[in-house]
C-alpha cells in the first residue's frame, strides 16, 4: 500500500520496523496504528497522517545508546533540557529525524506528532493529541483497565481532558518510582489542567 505522506510502501515500513525493534515493541507499534487510526476516525481528523505518525513514533526505540549519541552528534537535532533528564526520551526526536530522513515524511504535523509523542508539549494540535494518547492506551500491550478509562474520557470529555488523565498518571508514576519529574512536564500538565 502506497502511503500519503512517505516514500515508501506501509510493507517496506513494516518490514524495517520488525528489523529494527523488539518483538514487543513491533506489536506495540502496530497496537499504536490501530489506536491513533481509530481516534483519528473518531475525531475528524486525517487518518493517514495518524497512521503514519503511529507507524514510525518509536522506530528509534531500540536503537543503542551508541547509535542514539551517534546520530545526535551527527545531526543539528535540537534536544530539549528535559531530554536529558531520562534519557529514554531520547528516541522520540531520533525517531522523528528518522521519519524524515529514511522515510521521506516531510509532514511538519507528523514529524512533531512523532517528535513529541514521550514528553508532549504545551501548544499541541489534535493530531499530535491522538498519536500521544494512542501510545499510551494501545489495546495490544497496554493495561486495559487504563485503555478503558482514558477512552471513556475521550468519549465523554474530549481529548484535553484524556491527556491531562495521561499526564496526571504520568506525573503520579514518576513520583511513585523516585525518578525525576521535568519541566515540560509540568507545563503540559498545567496546560491541560487549565482546559
Ligand atoms: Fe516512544
Ligand atoms: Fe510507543
Amino acid at each position: 500500500m502506497n502511503m500519503k505522506y512517505s516514500n515508501k510502501t506501509y510493507e517496506d515500513i513494516l518490514n524495517w520496523l520488525d528489523t529494527n525493534l523488539t518483538q514487543d515493541r513491533y506489536i506495540h507499534t502496530l497496537g499504536t496504528v490501530d489506536t491513533a487510526v481509530m481516534l483519528a476516525e473518531r475525531f475528524n481528523l486525517d487518518v493517514d497522517k495518524a497512521r503514519i505518525g503511529a507507524l514510525l513514533h518509536d522506530c528509534a526505540k531500540c536503537f543503542s545508546a551508541d547509535k542514539l549519541r551517534q546520530i545526535l552528534n551527527d545531526t543539528n537535532i535540537v534536544i530539549e533540557d528535559s531530554e536529558l533528564v531520562n534519557y529514554k526520551t531520547l528516541h522520540a526526536p531520533v525517531s522523528a529525524f528518522i521519519a524524515e530522513n529514511d522515510f521521506g515524511v516531510t509532514d511538519p504535523e507528523i514529524l512533531s506528532s512523532i517528535r513529541w509523542h514521550t514528553l508532549g508539549r504545551v501548544k499541541m494540535s489534535d493530531l499530535e493529541k491522538i498519536v500521544f494518547l494512542a501510545d499510551k492506551i494501545e489495546g495490544k500491550t497496554r493495561d486495559e483497565d487504563y485503555r478503558a478509562m482514558i477512552l471513556k474520557i475521550l468519549d465523554t470529555q474530549g481529548i484535553d481532558k484524556a491527556m491531562l488523565e495521561c499526564m496526571r498518571t504520568t506525573i503520579k508514576s514518576l513520583i511513585d518510582r523516585n525518578l525525576k519529574i521535568c519541566n515540560q512536564t509540568i507545563d503540559v500538565y498545567n496546560r491541560f489542567l487549565d482546559s
